[in-house]
């Protein structure tokens, strides 16, 4: 006899509830930048959009920043803590290997015995914690999960590469995503390239250790530039198509805070028309990976750029190379 087996089922749909961010308190402009390595703040505003980056100061680590961007968008979306049962952190910045990040951030936070694990998808992981996190709550297997993306990438550049010493940022992002009525999280365009693992690289621990370092990140931004407005900018639309949306349904777009010209070469190829509000927070943050577009939407928010309800898409997409978006309704 087969027997039948019980499956869950969950909310029609899920939304983002609230949205909280801490970003790394150590504000290093370009001049600064330019007595570590071989620049001028022309060249990086001309070829980036960056003015200045944020680096964690010396007491800010990636559980405590994780913990304060939780704790304010635990607290803006009125969740009761022993409500949130998953948390799915994405980062490549926790240097231990258990136990994961997200298992930390719920015991500092009170949490109640969450469902909890941690994502390796580089600067394209909170899309994908999102997706997951939309997938969980229409199957019933979570009602509220907490998101985070977090990165400290100042502790893993290598200052003598003035190739990429000038683009990172620290600091964390978070949502709480819970239940909806109505369409809050649209369909997740995510997938992965073959044959590009070395465009965004780290040396592995073992080897790194063997020569007396540690892994740094190595990257050829040419390549990386081509394929983001590309390839991206076309799955990019593809996002916004299956959200059953056109350009001028869009309120706001936060792509991924990488670099100013990889955004302005995704409008052009997109035609979103001039109406919609496009971040630009990596002129005051540099690219934070994971982090970079949580802290960009509350920025927005805060700013009162965007609205609660607005319609916005987000796109992900890094080493890997990886990539997801989806569109959302901002909280
Ligand atoms: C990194 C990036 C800004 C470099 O810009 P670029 O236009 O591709 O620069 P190139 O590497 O082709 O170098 C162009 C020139 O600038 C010089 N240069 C490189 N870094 C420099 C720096 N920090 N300051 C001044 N000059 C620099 C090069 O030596 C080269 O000089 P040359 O023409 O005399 O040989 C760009 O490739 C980029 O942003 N790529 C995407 C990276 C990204 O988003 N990564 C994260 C994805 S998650």
């Amino acid at each position: 006899m087969t027997a039948t087996i019980k499956a869950s089922q969950g909310a029609p749909f899920s939304r983002i509830l609230a949205v909280g961010g801490e970003r790394g308190s150590r504000v290093v402009d370009n001049a600064e930048m330019c007595t570590i390595i071989e620049s001028s703040d022309e060249w990086i505003q001309q070829r980036t959009g960056i003015v200045e980056r944020r680096w964690a100061s010396d007491d800010q680590t990636p559980l405590s920043m994780t913990v304060n961007a939780s704790r304010k968008a635990i607290e803006r979306s009125g969740v009761d803590p022993a409500q949130i049962d998953a948390v799915l952190i994405s980062t490549v910045s926790h240097m231990q290997q258990f136990p994961s990040l997200s298992v930390s951030v719920a015991s500092e936070l009170g949490l109640q015995n969450p469902a909890a694990t941690d994502l390796s998808a580089a600067c394209a992981g909170f899309c994908y914690a999102l997706g997951l996190a939309d997938s969980m709550i229409r199957t019933g297997s979570a009602k509220h999960v907490l998101v985070a993306g977090v990165e400290v990438l100042s502790r893993q550049t290598d200052f003598t590469d003035r190739g990429t010493a000038f683009l990172f940022g620290d600091g964390a992002g978070a949502v709480v995503v819970g239940p909806s009525q109505t369409p809050g999280i649209g369909p997740v365009v995510w997938g992965s390239e073959t044959d590009t693992a070395d465009i965004i690289w780290t040396e592995d621990w073992n080897e790194a250790l063997e020569s007396g370092t540690k892994p740094v990140i190595h990257m050829e931004g040419n390549k990386v530039f081509k394929w983001a407005t590309t390839f991206i900018a076309e799955k990019t639309a593809e996002a916004l198509d299956l959200a059953g949306l056109k350009p001028e349904d869009l309120d706001v777009f936060i792509p991924h805070q990488a670099n100013n010209r990889i955004t302005d070469s995704m409008l052009r190829r997109m035609k979103l028309p001039e109406s919609v509000v496009v971040s630009r927070d990596i002129q005051q943050m540099g690219n934070s990976s994971a982090a970079s577009i949580p802290i960009a939407m509350e920025a927005l928010l805060e700013a009162g750029d965007a609205r609660s309800g607005d319609t916005a898409l987000v796109i992900g997409f890094g080493a890997g190379l990886v990539y997801a978006g989806q569109v959302v309704v901002l909280p």
